[in-house]
C-alpha cells in the first residue's frame, strides 16, 4: 500500500482499487488493486511512466470516476459507491483538482475562472470572492493578468490559473495531475512550493503527479507507479 507512516487519522484511504478502461482490443487494466493512504498536512508525489495509471487514479480519488472494485474513503466517508449528488457536493466542498489538460473557460477572465468554484459552493460574498481570487492569482505569479481572458494566456499561465482555481474553496484534498507540465523551471518550482506549503499551512493533503524527479523530491513522500500498481504493492 502506498502512502507514508505519518501519525494520526488518514484524510483519504483507498483500498483494492481496480479500474478497467475501454473495450475489446482497447480494454486496459488501468489500475490493478491499488491502495493508498493520505494524511492532512502532508504532500505526496506520484511518479511513473506514461500509461501506468496515474491520471486514472487521480480521477478516482477526486471522485470524477468510479472504481470497478475497491473503496475510496475521504474524511471518514466511503464515497466510491455513494450517489452522484453526494459525490458532486463533497467534491465541490472538499476537493481541488488540477487537470492534466486544465479545462479553463477561455472566454472568461483568469479571475472569473478562479471565482467559479466559489460561486458554485455559494458561501462567499462577491467581495470575498474577488479578494480571495486576486490573492490566489498573485500567489501563482499572475497579479498583472487577472482580468485577461484565459484564452489569451500562454499554456503555462493557463496552468497556473488552474492551480489557483483548484485552491479556491480551500479544499481538504488537493489533487494535481502534472501541474507543471507546461511550465519553465522557475514557475514549476513556484507551483510545487506553493502546493507543498499549502499542505503544511492549510493542513490539507496534497497529491501531485509529476514526471520531474527533482520536483517530486520536494514533497514529503514520493510514490512510484508501474503498470497499474504502486511499485511497493508488488
Ligand atoms: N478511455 C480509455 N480507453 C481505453 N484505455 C484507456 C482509456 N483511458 C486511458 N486508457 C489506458 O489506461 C492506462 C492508464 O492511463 P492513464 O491516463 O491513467 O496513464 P498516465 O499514467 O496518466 O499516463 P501519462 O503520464 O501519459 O499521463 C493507459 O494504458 C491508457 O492507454
Ligand atoms: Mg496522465
Amino acid at each position: 500500500m502506498a502512502g507514508d507512516s505519518a501519525e494520526g487519522t488518514a484524510l483519504l484511504e483507498a483500498r483494492g482499487v481496480r479500474r478497467t478502461l475501454g473495450r475489446d482490443e482497447a480494454r486496459t487494466h488501468a489500475l490493478r488493486g491499488v491502495g493508498i493512504t493520505l494524511h492532512a498536512g502532508r504532500s505526496y508525489a506520484v511518479t511513473g511512466p506514461s500509461g501506468c495509471g496515474k491520471s486514472t487514479l487521480l480521477y478516482l480519488l477526486g471522485l470524477l470516476d468510479r472504481p470497478d472494485e475497491g473503496t475510496v474513503s475521504i474524511m471518514g466517508r466511503e464515497l466510491a459507491q455513494a450517489g452522484d449528488e453526494e459525490r458532486t457536493r463533497f467534491r465541490n466542498e472538499h476537493v481541488g483538482f488540477v487537470f492534466q489538460f486544465h479545462f479553463l473557460l477561455p472566454e472568461f477572465s483568469a479571475q472569473e475562472n478562479v471565482m467559479l468554484p466559489m460561486r458554485r459552493l455559494g458561501r462567499a460574498s462577491r467581495r470575498e470572492m474577488l479578494t480571495r481570487s486576486a490573492l490566489l492569482l498573485e500567489q501563482v505569479g499572475l497579479a498583472d493578468k487577472m482580468r485577461r481572458s484565459t484564452g489569451h494566456l500562454s499554456g503555462g499561465e493557463q496552468q497556473r490559473v488552474a492551480v489557483a482555481r483548484a485552491l479556491a474553496n480551500e479544499p481538504a484534498l488537493l489533487l494535481a495531475d502534472e501541474p507543471t507540465g507546461n511550465l519553465d523551471e522557475r514557475n514549476s518550482r513556484l507551483i510545487f512550493e506553493l502546493l507543498a506549503a499549502s499542505a503544511r499551512r492549510q493542513n490539507r493533503a496534497v497529491l501531485i503527479v509529476s514526471h520531474n524527479p527533482d520536483l517530486a523530491a520536494r514533497c514529503d513522500c514520493v510514490m512510484r507507479m508501474r503498470d497499474g500498481l504502486f511499485v511497493n504493492d508488488g
